[in-house]
């Protein structure tokens, strides 16, 4: 499939479903290696990428699970199961880590341009029909979430990224009016 970028931006749409589908280890890391032709400014490329795919995904759904379900022991194996899936069946992860610049100016410029890498990784991804989505669970900072990203102390995880296959996209929500967001300068 071969889609202009205009298309790719407007037809994207995050996946919040997966139908369980593996996705290729190769077909990750070339999204992943492609999309570093974000802008960035000083040429700082301040992004670090752990990729989960194939064997390891089982490591991620466990530590996944230990972080977002309280008390998953207690559930039934049907019920765990059933909350499970929303991390169950993404075909690939990636949790993306920016650096945490000390100077205030560059530490916005970095997480922009982390912004930037993350969208070029969703439209590269989506050309493939590979679906996407950029989450911030509430555990993005917690301690044993880091360690097991081997997070440096200045890094700070801002996304866990789903990568996967799909039945169908979630159906995309109205956006403003052009109208609504720009004006003319002076006006
Ligand atoms: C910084 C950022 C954080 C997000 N965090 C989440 C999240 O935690 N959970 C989630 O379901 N979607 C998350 N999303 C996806 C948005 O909710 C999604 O983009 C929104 O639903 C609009 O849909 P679209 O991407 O299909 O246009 C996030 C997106 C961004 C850019």
């Amino acid at each position: 499939m071969t889609v202009s970028v205009k298309q790719a931006i407007l037809e994207r749409r995050s996946i919040k479903k997966f139908n369980g589908q593996l996705v290729e280890k190769q077909a990750v890391l070339q999204i992943l290696d492609d999309a570093k032709w974000a802008p960035n400014h000083g040429n700082r490329q301040p992004w670090r990428v752990v990729v989960a795919t194939d064997e390891k995904l089982a490591q991620v759904h466990e530590l996944l699970r230990d972080l977002a379900i309280p008390k998953w022991q207690e559930l039934s194996e049907e019920t765990l199961a059933t909350q499970m899936q929303k991390f169950t069946l993404a075909g690939a992860y990636a949790f993306v880590l920016v650096t945490e610049d000390m100077r205030q100016k560059e530490r916005l410029e970095d997480y922009a341009a982390v912004s930037c890498y993350l969208q070029n990784a969703q439209l590269l991804a989506w050309e493939q029909g590979i679906g996407t989505c950029w989450k911030t669970p509430g555990f993005l900072d917690n301690p044993k979430f880091r360690e097991a990203l081997q997070a440096k102390e200045n890094e700070r995880v801002i996304a866990m990224f789903q990568f996967g296959y799909f039945d169908e996209a979630t159906p995309a929500k109205p956006r403003k009016e052009l109208a609504d967001f720009v004006t003319e300068f002076g006006a």
